[in-house]
Formats: structure tokens, C-alpha cells, sequence
């Protein structure tokens, strides 16, 4: 059975055992938002080692969606730019 969740407020479908970053490539989203400050955050390694594909999750503390199974409903999105909480 698939399901579904959110990446910007958009439905994305995910298969059993998906990881979120294979739901998302297979919906053609690449880009990921900025990785660390710095534009171009993307799914690279694939393994957990480089940090470019980390999300936010609403109300959870951010994961690689390279290594994060897909879930049911979660809300996704690209990390917040640093310093974009002190403006
Ligand atoms: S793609 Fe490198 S940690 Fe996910």
C-alpha cells in the first residue's frame, strides 16, 4: 500500500520501505533547499554522510532523507537559511 506526505505543503507518494529522498527524486523534486547556508542542498551520497539531504519535519528535529524511512502524513520541508530566525 503507498502512501503520502508533504514536501512544501504538496502531496508526495512513497511505496513500502521508501526512504523520504527516494519518494522525493522519484517525484522529481532534487532540489532540497539550501544545505547549511549555502544553496543546492540535494540528495549526493545517499549513505548519511554528506548532510546535503537533510529536511525539517514539523514538529521533530531534522533528519537525512536519504536514511529516514517515509511515513505516513509527515510535513517536509527545505531547512530553514541560518540566520533567516534573526532577521
Ligand atoms: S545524501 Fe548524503 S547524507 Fe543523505
Amino acid at each position: 500500500m503507498n502512501g503520502h506526505f508533504f514536501w512544501n505543503g504538496a502531496p508526495v507518494a512513497f511505496r513500502p520501505g521508501e526512504t523520504i529522498a527516494a519518494a522525493l527524486l522519484r517525484a522529481g523534486v532534487v532540489d532540497l533547499g539550501q544545505a547549511h547556508g549555502a544553496p543546492g542542498a540535494r540528495v549526493f551520497c545517499g549513505i548519511g554522510a554528506c548532510q546535503g539531504c537533510v529536511v525539517a519535519i514539523a514538529n521533530a528535529a531534522p533528519v537525512e532523507a536519504c536514511l529516514t524511512p517515509a511515513r505516513e502524513g509527515l510535513r517536509l520541508g527545505p531547512l530553514p537559511a541560518i540566520g533567516a530566525d534573526h532577521a
